[in-house]
């Protein structure tokens, strides 16, 4: 059988309104993609670039998720709460959870129904690996610990489990996904605005980082290439200390005050919430090195723009 080498369209992104949903939908679209894309609340009318139509599901029901994947080819599940910096309540660890778990599980049963295959992206995140230190990790290693690589472990799991046979599923294990425009780099500069570098613990742990460009071809080069399926991790190949990434990505050229917070009092304050700023994962990618997947950005260089 010859190899799809075009991107599949219409491509569903569920949670398109977000911060990778909205990127991900105009660049498919500006490559000829048509683009549905789904949100939970039936109020939202304005169109994310490149969306051609928005439907409303809620996260939850297979049986309103399932007629409007009729004709779909491929999808890319974005669907979790956003890991918010402030103490995680027991009910948002349950939302953090459920908002993943049970919209991949949804999804799987939607299609279980399918005749044609169908690809499906699941998002994920390289915290599945736990705190690594200073251990390299890659698709092979085993899972961490921890409530965050916990969490991860189940919405895989989820997934992965609950996957028709004619689905081929990828696992998107996602770095930090650096983009001026959003995520870790726009809060980290809304801090930095104020004069400091914030140094949670020290700032020596690792963090698995993308620059978006990189991440917007690798799921594109996903879409493509249906027969890698499961863990994927998302990462450029050259990890960096969190010291090291914050001050090379700060913006314009103002120095600043690099500001050291022990670990014990961000835990004391944060708790689970602190696992995020406290630890860190130096994974790269097998996979995608082993498909032939070139980095444009696979180093942090001085001068790199966002
Ligand atoms: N950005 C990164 O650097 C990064 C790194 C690793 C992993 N990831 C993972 O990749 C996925 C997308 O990341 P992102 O940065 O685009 O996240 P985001 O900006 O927070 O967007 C997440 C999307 O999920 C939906 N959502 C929010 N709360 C929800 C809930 N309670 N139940 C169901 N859906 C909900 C939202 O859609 P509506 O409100 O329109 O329904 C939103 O579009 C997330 O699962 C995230 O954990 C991201």
């Amino acid at each position: 059988m010859a190899e799809p080498t075009a991107l599949p369209s219409p491509v569903m992104i569920i949670g398109v309104s977000g911060f990778l949903g909205r990127h991900l939908a105009a660049y498919l679209a500006g490559r000829g993609v048509e683009i549905v894309g789904t949100t939970r609340f039936s109020d939202r009318d304005e169109l994310p670039e490149g969306v051609s139509r928005l439907n409303t599901w809620n996260g939850r029901e297979e049986s309103e998720l399932a007629p409007l994947l009729k004709g779909i080819p491929a999808v890319v599940n974005f669907a979790g709460a956003p890991l918010k910096t402030r103490p995680w309540t027991p009910a948002f660890r349950r939302r953090l959870r459920d908002s993943r778990i049970r919209s991949a599980a949804a999804l799987m049963s939607a299609l279980s129904s399918r005749r044609k295959s169908v690809r499906v992206l699941q998002g994920s995140a390289v915290g599945v690996y736990g705190n690594t230190k200073n251990r390299w990790v890659d698709e092979d290693s085993p899972s961490g610990r921890g409530f965050l690589a916990d969490l991860v472990v189940d919405w895989e799991t989820a997934a992965w489990e609950m996957r028709p046979r004619q689905v081929s599923l990828a696992l998107l294990r996602t770095g930090v996904v650096l983009s001026e425009e959003g995520g870790f780099l726009k809060r980290l500069h809304s801090i930095q605005r104020l004069g400091i570098n914030p140094l949670p613990g020290g700032g020596r742990q690792w963090v698995s980082w993308i620059h978006l460009e990189d991440y917007l071809a690798a799921v594109a080069f996903l879409l493509i290439d249906t027969e890698i399926t499961g863990p994927v991790n998302l990462c450029a190949p050259f990890p960096q200390r969190f010291a090291a990434l914050t001050a090379m990505t700060s913006r314009g050229k103002i120095k600043r005050l690099p500001l050291h917070i022990p670990a014990r009092p961000v835990r004391f304050a944060l708790g689970a919430a602190a696992e995020p700023l406290l630890e860190g994962q130096r994974a790269r990618s097998k996979r995608l090195r082993d498909a032939g997947f070139r980095f444009a950005h696979p180093k942090l260089t001085a001068g790199i723009q966002f």
